[in-house]
């Protein structure tokens, strides 16, 4: 689906390059003439959201490395040296931690708008695939981050994770101190999650690539779900999707930056601020709240084991979305039933990021646990009957007519265009 490169090297340099090793042409044809559909809507611009803040999240991240020491007696004040003495620590520091709350604002938009559209659907599989293995980069990647700062929440938040693996029968113990590198959360601990964590940033970089051309090759879907005709629904990408990405990619840098100037610990928890202590443990363990909904559904289930496969179901379970919803049709712009169903989806989530905030006790363990049954009923039972009994509505004939004249049923012929 790549552009065919139209692209003629100008100097006599670029010339030489090309026939040697055609970076340019790629470029080119991936970025500049790539076919793009002309109905995309802001939605689609998470995705380049998403891979600005990656940009971010690294460039910030080295430098923060360059003050950072990784050790349990300097950690914590390795990172108050960041924030008081290093010029501009302050700005790098809350770039990072406000940033990695926004990457997962955009990604979870990004997924819902796959969901919402059906774009991991027959053939971009392998690109939602790749799409929750990131995710899956991004949760592990985020979770090593914040121990680093190796405050009360970071040594609690590490401890009860980690031993959530001790659940797992005969091998569990054993594998919890083989993560450890001793008998409790400590020194190896911090120095190994802050090897990962400067690892993974680039393992993620590798896997966006492959994300990347998996979409070049299937084509991006659009809010019609219809496959675009190539001489008359798409438009390059440059200027078109440029200019448009760069406006709402200004705008979310808007609301990023509000975020580090105005309020740059409200996402975060007071008591990381206190340095860790493994004697005392903090009245409430919460993670950050991009994970809430997925704590939830571990502390619903009264069973450890139970409640740790439930856990890693609720993220492995996306991965077989695009055999789990059996309609044909993909945009839920055409599926009123479904539209519905995914709207009290969206809910559910939010409703257990919510319920993940809140004492695992009373009403809150309850409400937690008929959310996490509607959870997995969506995928399990809602998704694969709807795709068999829901009424869908027509399919334009094409973009192009779905655009100018709004929705007409597939063989009809198109109303004539209004005068103006
Ligand atoms: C590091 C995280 C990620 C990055 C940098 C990234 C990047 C991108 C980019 C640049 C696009 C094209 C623009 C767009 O459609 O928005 C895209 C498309 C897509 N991504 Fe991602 N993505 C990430 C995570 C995910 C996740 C977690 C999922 C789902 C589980 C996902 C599923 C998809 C799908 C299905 C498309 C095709 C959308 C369409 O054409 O309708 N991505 N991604």
């Amino acid at each position: 689906m790549s552009g065919h490169s139209l692209y003629q090297p100008q100097s006599p340099f670029m010339k030489w390059m090309e026939r040697r090793l055609p970076i340019a042409g790629l470029i080119h044809s991936s970025f500049v003439v790539y076919p793009t559909p002309r109905n995309l809507n802001y939605w689609w611009t998470f995705g380049g959201i998403l891979t600005f803040m990656l940009g971010v999240q690294i460039i910030t991240g080295i430098v923060l490395a360059m003050h950072y020491t990784p050790h349990v007696d300097y950690a914590f004040n390795s990172v108050e040296h960041i924030m008081r003495d290093v010029n501009y620590g302050w700005l790098l520091r809350y770039l990072h931690a406000n940033g990695a709350a926004m990457f997962f604002l955009a990604a979870y938009v990004h997924m819902f708008r796959g969901m919402y559209y059906g774009s991991y659907k027959e053939p971009r599989e392998v690109l939602w695939i790749l799409g929750v293995i990131l995710l899956l980069l991004i949760i592990a990647t985020g979770f090593m981050g914040y121990v680093l700062p190796w405050g009360q929440m970071s040594f609690w938040a590490a401890t009860v994770i980690t031993n959530l693996f001790s659940a797992i029968p005969l091998v569990g113990e054993p594998i919890v101190s083989w993560l450890w590198g001793g008998y409790a959360v400590g020194n190896p601990t911090l120095n190994r999650f802050y090897s990962l964590h400067y690892l993974l940033p680039f393992v993620i970089a590798g896997v966006v690539v492959l994300h990347i051309w998996a979409l070049h090759v299937a084509g991006q879907n659009n809010p019609t779900g219809v496959e675009p005709r190539r001489d008359t629904d798409t438009v390059p990408f440059t200027p078109y999707a440029t200019i448009k990405d760069s406006f709402l990619m200004i705008v979310f840098c808007i609301l990023f930056a509000w975020f580090v100037f105005y309020m740059p610990n409200y996402l975060g928890h007071a008591d990381n601020y206190i340095p860790a202590n493994p004697a005392v443990t903090p009245t409430h363990i919460v993670p950050e709240w991009y994970y809430l909904p997925f704590y939830a559904i571990l502390r619903a289930i009264p069973n450890k084991l139970m409640g740790v496969v439930a856990l890693g179901a609720s993220i492995v379970i996306l991965a077989f979305l695009p055999w789990l919803d059996t309609s044909k049709v993909r945009s839920a712009r055409y599926r009123p039933l479904y539209r519905q169903f995914f709207w009290v989806f969206v809910v559910v989530c939010v409703g257990l990021g919510w319920l993940g905030s809140k004492p695992a006790e009373g009403g809150y363990v309850i409400a937690a646990r008929i959310l996490t049954l509607y959870y997995f009923a969506h995928f399990l039972i809602v998704l694969p009957l709807l795709g068999l009994f829901e009424k869908t509505k027509p399919l334009p004939n094409s973009i192009t007519e779905s655009v100018l004249h709004g929705d007409v049923p597939l063989g009809a012929s198109a109303p004539p265009p209004v005068k103006t």
